[in-house]
């Protein structure tokens, strides 16, 4: 995709925020501090468009990013992170677990993982939940430039292993520091919104 044009449209704290022109919607979801932002970032060959930062936690409203006045790009909230208090993590599940059970435009969620690590129990839960509400996942297995090629494969045997994709789903591995795996990344997000 050759990217022209991207803007950030509004940071939603609720439904009555959306965009309503009904165009194409692929989300972003994972840990906190996993590289959500840094994904979006280097998908559009942008430094920091999408907020990105060493602390976890920084993303808390759902960013809908305008790509080529095309379609969005939708940043959630990361999950998982410990210091935010009951009340304040309850009411970011409820404006995640709202977007993504609810919204047509949504047309599939980038779940990105730490290629370093298995696959956490947050991982699989948020993996599951999607395939229960029949979403279509792109699974990117990033900071691949933290891992010697040659130990690659054995870890996204192990993402495949834990996660159990199923087949339409595509398992990517990425860098958002080297640019690998964004020719497949774009061409997993223009299946989906072919679809
Ligand atoms: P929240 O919004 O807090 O949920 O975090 P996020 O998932 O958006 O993560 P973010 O993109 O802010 O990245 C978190 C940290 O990881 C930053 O310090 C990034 O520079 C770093 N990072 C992200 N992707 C990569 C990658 O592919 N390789 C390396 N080496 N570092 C990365
Ligand atoms: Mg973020």
């Amino acid at each position: 995709m050759k990217v022209k044009k991207s803007e950030l449209y509004i940071s939603a704290a609720g439904q009555d925020q959306y965009p309503d022109e009904g165009k194409p919607e692929i989300a972003l979801a994972g840990r906190s501090n996993v590289g959500k932002s840094s994904f979006i970032n280097k998908l559009l060959g942008r430094k920091n468009l999408a907020y990105t930062s060493g602390k976890p936690g920084k993303t808390r409203l759902l960013n809908f990013f305008n790509i080529n006045d095309a379609f969005y790009f939708v940043d959630v909230p990361g999950y998982g992170y410990a210091k935010v208090s009951k009340s304040e993590r309850a009411a970011w599940g409820r404006l995640i677990e709202n977007y993504l059970q609810n919204r047509e435009e949504l047309c599939g969620v980038v779940l990105i993982i730490d290629v370093r690590h298995a696959p956490t129990k947050d991982d699989i839960a948020m993996y599951d939940w999607l395939k229960h509400f029949e979403i279509p996942v792109i699974i990117a297995a990033t900071k691949a430039d933290k891992v010697p090629k040659t130990k690659r494969p054995r870890h996204l045997k192990q993402v495949r292993e834990t996660l159990e994709p199923e087949e339409e789903d595509e398992l990517i591995l990425f860098s958002s520091e080297t640019g690998e795996g964004m020719t497949e990344a774009w061409q997993a997000i223009e299946r989906k919104m072919r679809r």
